[in-house]
């Protein structure tokens, strides 16, 4: 393949019609959702290594590499990948990402892509705004205003909330950046936060010890007395609360912690709180899912990953601030060739990012918001979600499963029981459906119990599905019990 606009359409037009079968094929659940081969063979048979030494890959070579290449993949336009909180996403974030390979156009500094950069600033507006910190006229406000929120897009959830704990450290103990962390500093957060918390809790060097769990309750949602006890007693113990983490939602059983409560908490103690609402702030773009976050205006930082709930590939997330000059303490590092003096006509985002070198994540969201608009994209999280409650209702029919709690997003955690509920049996019947590649779930332990565990992220599931789901599960552990 010669690197010119001939060979470049040749190619684009093989990929397309490559793509294209393979969307047909997955979204009307054709074959299997997942095939699993050995590592070895599958890297045999796509010749990599021939590839890799020799080049030469033609639009015939191209077509055939797919052929292996697409089948090996997740499907997860397939109606039976109710497995991870992984979007599957719209065709138009695939333009984005399609434009952004060919043109390489890094969001970081204005001069090498202002139009990227300038959709970062509006989809970051549009956040704000459906977290009610936006104050400007138009979502094009690129001026500071008084009150107004700020923000950032990272590549993904995990570098969101390693960025959101730094802007929480630079308030309280600014001097860190130069001196390193103060070791009296402490974080307090739900005992199921995501694991990317205490990472970067870690990272910052504080030591894992620093985050001080919260209780939560069976099913996982913080029990907002536990906090006042473990506040009191790390104050007891001379401690500053660096911050106050909250699950929007928790990761295992996709419930939201009492956003509003803890807010209060923060509040009336001076605490800056943190809402990670990786997988569920998304629910903010819908007036009738919106209110599990209720009183997320009262955080001071919120992390919300478009990846999952709002259809882009993968990565884009957002780390939004309640105060946008956050946005210029939280990384105080120059680096002359990037920072310098000049006649800024536009906003580079490199200084208030992780990231040096940025994709341009931000024209997925656009292209798929471009397509849906916001209520079509409210429409399709409320879909999400009510069709996870309907779900739940069919398997509580059966007697011989139970899902123990009413989803309030779209993950929905059961067992199937008549053979026990032991944990090991639960795992065995996950990992076997999923051997078989008829049906792609997950499964999670929720307070030491394992669960089979369901992200409904295709609109394209239904009650049909989640029945020949449940007729697997049946077959499956009837064929386990038979070893
Ligand atoms: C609550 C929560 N926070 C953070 C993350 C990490 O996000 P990412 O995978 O985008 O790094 C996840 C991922 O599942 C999550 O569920």
């Amino acid at each position: 393949m010669k690197n010119n606009p001939q060979e470049f359409k040749a190619i684009a037009d093989v990929v397309v019609e490559k793509l294209k079968d393979y969307l047909t094929e997955s979204q009307a659940g054709k074959g299997k959702v997942l095939v699993q081969k050995p590592i070895t063979e599958l890297a045999e048979l796509m010749h990599l290594e021939k590839w890799i030494k020799t080049g030469g890959f033609t639009p015939q070579a191209a077509s055939d590499f797919l052929d292996t290449y697409l089948p090996n993949t997740q499907h997860l336009h397939h109606p039976n990948y109710i497995g991870h909180q992984v979007a599957v996403p719209h065709v138009a974030a695939g333009m984005a990402d399609f434009i952004h390979g060919v043109i390489n156009s890094p969001a970081s500094i204005y001069e090498m892509s202002p139009s990227a950069i300038a959709i970062e600033m509006v989809v970051v507006n549009w956040m704000l705004s459906k977290v009610g910190w936006f104050k400007g006229d138009t979502l094009a406000n690129g001026q500071p205003i008084s009150g107004n929120g700020g923000g950032i897009l990272t590549h993904g959830g995990s570098a969101a909330n390693l960025t959101a704990l730094l802007a929480a450290r630079a308030a309280i103990a600014p001097e860190s950046w130069v001196d390193g962390t103060p070791n009296d500093l402490v974080v307090l957060g739900s005992e199921v936060a995501h694991y990317s918390v205490a990472r970067a809790i870690s990272i910052m060097g504080m030591g894992k010890k620093s985050m001080l769990p919260v209780a939560v309750n069976d099913w996982e949602v913080l029990k907002p007395e536990a906090l006042r006890l473990v506040y009191e007693s790390a104050k007891n113990e001379g401690k500053r609360v660096m911050a106050v983490v909250a699950n929007a939602c928790a990761t295992a059983t996709g419930l939201y912690d009492p956003i509003d409560e803890i807010g209060h908490f923060c509040e009336e103690n001076n605490l800056w709180y943190h809402v990670d609402g990786a997988h569920g702030a998304s629910a903010l773009v819908s007036p009738t899912e919106r209110h599990f976050l209720k009183g997320v205006k009262r955080a001071n930082s919120l992390v919300w990953d478009t990846h999952k709930m709002m259809q882009t590939s993968t990565l884009c997330a957002a780390v939004l601030f309640k105060d946008y000059q956050t946005l210029g303490t939280t990384f105080q590092q120059k680096g002359s060739y990037l920072f310098h003096e000049k006649e800024e006509v536009g906003r580079d985002t490199i200084s208030y990012s992780l990231e040096c070198t940025k994709a341009a994540i931000g024209t997925k969201l656009f292209w798929v918001l471009a397509a849906t608009g916001e209520k079509g994209m409210a429409q399709f999280i409320d879909n999400l979600y009510q069709k996870t409650r309907q779900f739940q209702q069919i398997i509580n029919d059966h007697a011989h499963f139970n899902s123990p709690y009413t989803p309030e997003s779209n993950i929905l955690c059961f067992q199937y029981t008549p053979f026990g509920t032991s944990n090991e049996f639960q795992l065995a019947l996950r990992n076997e459906i999923v051997r078989r590649g008829n049906f792609y779930i997950t499964s999670s332990e929720v307070r030491g119990i394992r669960y089979l565990r369901l992200t409904v992220m295709n609109l394209l599931t239904t009650e049909q599905h989640i029945l020949g789901l449940m007729q697997e599960i049946i077959k499956v552990a009837a064929d386990l019990k038979k070893k």
